[in-house]
């Protein structure tokens, strides 16, 4: 299949340039799109046959549930039972990078909630996602734009490096500006709100809206052998390079530093390191300050530093306030859990 790549400037394009791909998603085709934290591939949600090209496209297992993107906060009601905890959300964060958990309406396909009663609405901020939506006139399901298991993706590059020739269409709108996938909160029905996924509306953030927030176990720890995770994408081994990852972790910073610098000596080692700590190297890469723009920055470094040659990559591990929960969540998984206690 060849894959149309159309170029969109999200400062400007006037809504008759995303004609063909809302067409084809109105179609019952796949199109991967730009929004503000990682690229999507989408389909109508209301199609169940074409959000099984979805899992197909990406090789994902068929369990796992997928997002439906609308294009104003308000239209969550069609689709989700909605409360006052919604309503206090969507106008603290929405449009934005967060996605909710409600109860289930029964109206998008099944295929795209995977039976679970619940369904995860998000309304991103991206101009171009929004207009997709709007000029499809369906709500769009969509996983992260990128092969299941690898790196979420942050460029149209990226899609077309994973998903070209296996999707009719990608719309490039710039590298996405926030880097991490949407945070998700799940609004139980009992009145607890559970963080499923950090991101970057932070807890900290989610708490000063709805008051108690839970951190489900999934987010700093492996799942047990054979359990059932809350959010089934939180699985053991995410977003990871085809070198292994270890991260380090130590309390005293010096002797992070002091690692990485001689793990960086040994051309077949690659090294993320933050800004300054490790001298310029060819396999060294820095991460940033373990502020937002590391976030930005974490998915395509771990894909420029899985090149060929590299046999290991070494990252420090990250604290876990604010955004650096989202970044240890994701460099966790990257890892597969490995630690390197020093
Ligand atoms: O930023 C994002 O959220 C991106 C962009 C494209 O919007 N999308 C994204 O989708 O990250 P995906 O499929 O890679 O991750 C969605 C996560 C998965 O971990 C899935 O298990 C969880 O959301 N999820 C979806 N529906 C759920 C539900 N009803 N209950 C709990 N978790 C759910
Ligand atoms: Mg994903």
């Amino acid at each position: 299949m060849k894959t149309a790549f159309l170029k969109v400037d999200p400062e400007r394009f006037d809504d008759g340039e995303l004609e063909l791909p809302a067409r084809l998603i109105a179609g019952g085709e796949l199109v991967a799109f730009p929004t503000e934290t990682v690229y999507g591939l989408g389909a109508s949600a209301l199609n169940g046959e074409a959000v099984k090209e979805i899992y197909c496209a990406k090789g994902r297992p068929s369990f796992n549930p997928l997002i439906i993107h609308i294009s104003s906060p308000d239209e969550a009601d069609r689709y989700a039972v909605t409360d006052d905890r919604y309503r206090a959300l969507s106008e603290a964060f929405m449009p934005g990078p967060l996605t909710v958990v409600m109860p289930d309406r029964g109206k998008v396909a099944p295929e795209v909630t995977a039976g679970l009663g619940t369904i995860a609405v998000r309304c991103p901020v991206h101009p171009v996602a929004r207009a997709l939506i709007r000029l499809s006139g369906v709500p769009i399901a969509a996983p992260s734009a990128n092969r299941s298991g690898k790196p979420s993706t942050t460029t149209a590059e990226h899609v077309l490096h994973d998903l070209g020739g296996r999707i009719p269409c990608v719309i490039d709108g710039g590298p996405s500006s926030v880097g991490l996938e949407s945070t998700i909160v799940k609004l139980c029905p009992d009145g607890t709100n559970v963080l499923l996924r950090p991101g970057g509306i932070t807890l900290e953030m989610l708490r000063e809206t709805l008051g108690t927030v839970s951190v489900s176990d999934a987010v700093l720890h492996p799942p047990a052998p054979g359990s059932q995770p809350e959010s089934p994408g939180m699985l053991l081994r995410h977003y990871a390079p085809d070198a292994p990852l270890y991260l380090i972790r130590s309390d005293r910073p010096d002797a992070v530093v002091r690692f990485l610098r001689e793990a960086a000596a040994d051309p077949e080692n690659a090294v993320l390191s933050y800004a300054g700590t490790v001298p310029p190297a060819p396999n060294v890469y820095e991460l940033g300050n373990g502020g937002p723009e590391e976030a930005k920055n974490l998915f395509s470094l771990l894909r420029l530093a899985d090149r060929k040659e590299i046999k290991r990559i070494y990252a420090p591990l990250p604290e876990s306030d604010g955004i650096g929960l989202a970044l240890q969540n994701r460099m966790l998984r990257a890892a597969a859990f490995r630690i390197k206690e020093i």
